[in-house]
C-alpha cells in the first residue's frame, strides 16, 4: 500500500512522511511541485524526503505549466477574490493536484496526503481537486486527521533525528509561488496590527524614494506576449514584472478574507507581477471589449474568482466560464503603458489595432461625427417608463 504526499520540504510535511507510515502502515512517496516558490533547490528537497523515510521522492518543475495553464486564465478573467486577492494559493493547488494524481497512478498509490489544517481553504482545493480528477483516490491530512500538532511534529522530528531544523521556525504561515506570496498568522491575527516590513519578500517599501519605472505590456487575445517590445512567455512576463513592480512596492494587499469554511481571516499578500498584469489587462479590455460584453464579463469574473477560491478549478461551471472568458478575450490585443511607482501601477497610455475607441465620436473639438440631435429623442424614450411611474408616484 502506498500514499503519495504533497511535500514542501518544510518541517510539517517532512514529519508527515514518518507519521503517515506509522499511522497507516503504508509506504510514502513524496512529490514536490515547483510553482516558483523559490527557496531551496528541488534536489535538496528530494534528498530530504528520502532521508525522512520516503520510499520514493519526485520533484516536478511545473513553473511554465503553472503560468500558462493556471495564471493565464486568471489574468484573462481579471481574477480577484473579494475584488482584491489575485488568487495566488488558489491557483497553485490544482496544478499540484494534477501532479499528485499522476504520481499516484505511476507509483500505484490509492491515497493522496497533504499538510493542510482543517480550518482552511487549501484542504478543500486539494481534496475537491483530487475528487474531480481521480474519484477513486482517498485523501488524508495528518495535521487534521491524525492530530499532528506543531509541538508533536517537533517532538517527532527530534525523536527520529530527522534532518530538518525544528528551532528557527517562522511565526508566520507562508505560501509562495510565482504569482505571489501569502503571509498569515502570528501577530497579524490581531487585525488592528499593521504589517511590518520584515514580512515582505517580493516587494520593496513603496514609501522609499526612488525613480519611477515605465513599462509597456503587449497582449495578444488577452495573453501577455511582450514587455517593452521583447517577446516573453507568460512565466517570464510574471517574473519580470515581479522584479520591476516589486521594486516599486506594487501589489501589497492587506485584507480580512472570507474563507470557504466560514471563518474570516487576516491575510497579507504581495503579488506585484500579477497586479501589474491584471491592471494592464483590465485597461486593454476597456478599450477593446464592447460595452455589454464588458459589463457581463465583470459578473463572470466575480463568479469565476469565487469558484477558483472555493477549490472548484476542475468543476463544470468553472470550465464553462473559461469558455466565456476566452471568447471575451478574442479582441484583447494591443499595448498598455504603465508607470510603476509608489506602490501603484498607473496606466498612462493604450494602443490597439482592435480598439473600439473612435476619436471622431469621442472628441469635443472639430471633427466630431457624433450626431447630438439624436440624443434628445433617445433620452425621451429611454426615460419614458420611469417618467410614467413618476407621474403616478408624485401625484398625491
Ligand atoms: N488564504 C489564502 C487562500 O486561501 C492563502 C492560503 C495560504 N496557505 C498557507 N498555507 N499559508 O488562498
Ligand atoms: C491551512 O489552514 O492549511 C492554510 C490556510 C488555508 O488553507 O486557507
Amino acid at each position: 500500500q502506498r500514499v503519495v504526499l504533497a511535500y514542501s520540504g518544510g518541517l510539517d510535511t517532512s514529519v508527515c512522511i514518518g507519521w503517515i507510515a506509522e499511522a497507516t502502515g503504508a509506504e510514502v512517496v513524496a512529490v514536490a511541485v515547483d510553482v516558483g516558490q523559490g527557496g531551496e533547490s528541488l534536489d535538496v528537497i528530494r534528498k530530504r524526503a528520502l532521508a525522512c523515510g520516503a520510499v520514493e521522492a519526485e520533484v516536478v518543475d511545473a513553473k511554465d505549466e503553472f503560468a500558462q495553464e493556471y495564471c493565464l486564465p486568471a489574468i484573462k478573467a481579471n481574477g480577484l477574490y473579494m475584488d482584491r486577492y489575485p488568487l495566488v494559493s488558489s491557483l497553485s493547488r490544482p496544478v499540484i493536484v494534477k501532479h499528485l494524481v499522476a504520481a499516484a497512478r505511476k507509483h500505484g498509490a490509492d491515497t493522496v496526503a497533504h499538510g493542510c489544517t482543517g480550518k482552511g481553504n487549501d484542504q478543500v482545493r486539494f481534496e475537491a481537486g483530487i475528487a474531480s480528477l481521480a474519484p477513486d483516490l482517498k485523501c488524508i491530512a495528518p495535521v487534521r486527521d491524525y492530530a499532528m500538532t506543531r509541538d508533536k511534529a517537533i517532538a517527532f522530528a527530534e525523536a527520529k533525528g530527522l534532518p530538518i531544523a525544528t528551532t528557527k521556525k517562522s511565526p508566520y504561515s507562508i505560501d509562495a509561488n510565482v504569482f505571489g506570496r501569502a503571509i498569515e498568522t502570528g501577530f497579524l491575527e490581531d487585525i488592528w496590527n499593521g504589517p511590518i516590513e520584515d514580512i515582505y519578500e517580493y516587494t520593496q517599501n513603496p514609501a522609499t524614494p526612488r525613480d519611477a519605472d515605465e513599462v509597456v505590456v503587449t497582449f495578444e487575445r488577452g495573453v501577455p506576449v511582450a514587455i517593452d517590445g521583447r517577446s516573453v512567455s507568460v512565466l517570464q512576463a510574471v517574473q519580470e514584472l515581479n522584479e520591476r513592480a516589486g521594486a516599486q512596492g506594487v501589489g501589497r494587499i492587506d485584507m480580512v478574507e472570507d474563507r470557504l469554511v466560514g471563518i474570516k481571516s487576516r491575510e497579507v499578500y504581495e503579488a506585484p507581477g500579477a497586479m501589474a498584469l491584471i491592471t494592464a489587462h483590465q485597461e486593454l479590455e476597456s478599450v477593446t471589449v464592447e460595452r455589454e460584453l464588458a459589463r457581463y464579463k465583470r459578473q463572470v469574473e466575480q463568479r469565476w474568482s469565487e469558484l477558483v477560491y472555493d477549490g472548484q478549478w476542475f468543476s463544470p461551471l468553472k470550465r464553462a466560464l473559461d469558455g466565456f472568458v476566452n471568447e471575451a478575450n478574442e479582441h484583447v490585443s494591443g499595448d498598455i503603458r504603465m508607470t510603476l511607482h509608489g506602490g501603484r501601477a498607473v496606466v498612462t497610455g493604450r494602443r490597439s489595432g482592435e480598439s473600439l475607441y473612435d476619436f471622431s465620436l469621442a472628441t469635443y473639438d472639430t471633427g466630431d461625427t457624433f450626431d447630438q440631435s439624436l440624443a434628445k429623442g433617445f433620452i425621451d424614450i429611454f426615460g419614458l417608463s420611469s417618467k410614467i411611474a413618476a407621474r403616478r408616484d408624485l401625484a398625491q
